[in-house]
């Protein structure tokens, strides 16, 4: 009879499998990402729908396309701050479209997509960005809080989905990108209904390509952009119940994510984690998910109790939108600077300042 192998043994074959894996991926990081100016000049005049554009990568993405000359409809919670992006598309060159919306709400949903179509008369692309997350141990995140994250992160791309694709079905064109997670494939502890919702969403965009297969729509193409941690400001606007200000190892600028959400609507493929970090977490799930999801988990333990500082608990802007400021409307999120003043302090032997949910520009 076989000797069973000894855990470490097995521990260690399962990091020399990812160590396989990310060597050949290191050495594709450097791969172009955006758009050249001829392959811009394909966006110039399409009709881009972005959720979830006050912030973050929807807000870079918006401006890129402005930028390009795109047609933009801008959409998420608070008019006020569309409202400052719509003016800089404007003096970017494009045209922009300001439509209020939650995209937990259907009805909300549906009357982005009319006033665009109204407005432009019809959609090359949506782009279902939109996204919030809890972080904390499950049992001590509020059940409201995991509903609503289902509520706008999968219920809300569903919505998104329906309206673009009945709108494309008549166009007999239109591309839909869904912005999920690394945490789609690799499932991460201390974010489990969010990295739930992101697996769903991926699942959503497989089997929506099946059926464009089998109704043999061509025209219409579908893809699902699956980030790394990036420093926008969602980790401010996540809830939060782990008495410490959210921190991530390995954060990606926001600008590289931005230029690959622009790349994926041009050229969809099925799936597209987004750098050599979220390749490298997608295909050690493939060969080693238990590895990939206990390592991750212990980077997240490590990160997220061990090194940051304390804030306070709350749902931020899971149910309502945060008040406008550095840290929640930007591109950029500020948590890089904030986690290297944290380890600083650290080194020195003081305690991290605390955690605001507005915090300054730094
Ligand atoms: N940053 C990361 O590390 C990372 C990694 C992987 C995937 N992602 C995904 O990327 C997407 C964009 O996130 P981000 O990083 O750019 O974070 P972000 O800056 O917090 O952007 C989230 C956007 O969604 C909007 N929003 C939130 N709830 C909404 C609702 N109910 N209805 C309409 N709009 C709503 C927010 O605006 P209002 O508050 O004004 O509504 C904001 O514009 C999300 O789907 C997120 O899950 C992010």
């Amino acid at each position: 009879m076989p000797h069973p192998r000894p855990a470490a043994f097995t521990r260690r074959l399962h990091l020399l499998a990812h160590l396989l894996v990310l060597l050949p991926l290191l050495l594709l990081g450097a791969c172009a990402t955006a758009l050249s100016p001829d392959e811009a000049a394909l966006v110039a005049g399409k009709t881009y729908v972005v959720t979830g554009a006050s912030s973050g990568f929807g807000r870079g993405v918006a401006l890129k396309l402005g930028a390009m000359r795109a047609n933009v409809v801008l959409a998420a919670r608070r008019t006020a701050v569309l409202d400052e992006v719509a003016a800089q598309v404007a003096a970017a060159g494009g045209t922009p479209l300001v439509v209020t919306t939650d995209v937990a709400r259907p009805d909300d949903v549906r009357r982005l997509a009319e006033a665009t179509v109204a407005r432009f008369g019809r959609i090359d692309v949506w782009i279902n960005n939109a996204g919030v997350g809890a972080i904390g141990r499950f049992d001590t995140v509020p059940m409201e809080d995991h509903a609503r994250i289902v509520d706008v992160n999968l219920k809300g791309v569903i919505y998104g989905s329906h309206v673009a694709l009945r709108q494309f079905r008549k166009q007999g064109q239109g591309t839909l990108v869904n912005i999920g997670s690394v945490e789609s494939a690799v499932p991460l502890a201390y974010h489990a209904s969010y990295a739930s919702t992101k697996a769903a969403v991926l699942s959503l965009g497989r089997a929506l390509r099946e059926e464009l297969r089998l109704s043999n729509q061509p025209g219409i193409r579908i893809t699902t952009v699956l980030p790394w941690a990036a420093d926008t400001p969602f980790f401010n606007h996540a809830a939060n119940y782990t008495g410490r200000a959210p921190r991530m190892a390995l954060m990606d600028d926001p600008g590289k994510v931005v230029d690959i959400i622009v790349r994926a609507s041009v050229y969809p493929r099925e799936e597209v984690p987004a750098g050599w970090k979220a390749r490298g977490g997608y295909w050690s799930h493939r060969i080693a998910p238990d590895a990939a999801e206990r390592i991750s988990a212990n980077v997240a333990h490590a990160e997220q109790f061990e090194k940051a500082g304390p804030a306070p608990d709350g749902s931020n802007a899971v149910h309502q939108p945060m008040p406008a400021g550095p840290g929640t409307t930007g591109v950029d999120g500020g948590i890089r600077a904030r986690m290297e003043r944290e380890d600083a302090a650290r080194k020195t032997g003081q305690a991290p300042g605390p955690w605001s949910p507005t915090p300054p520009a730094s």
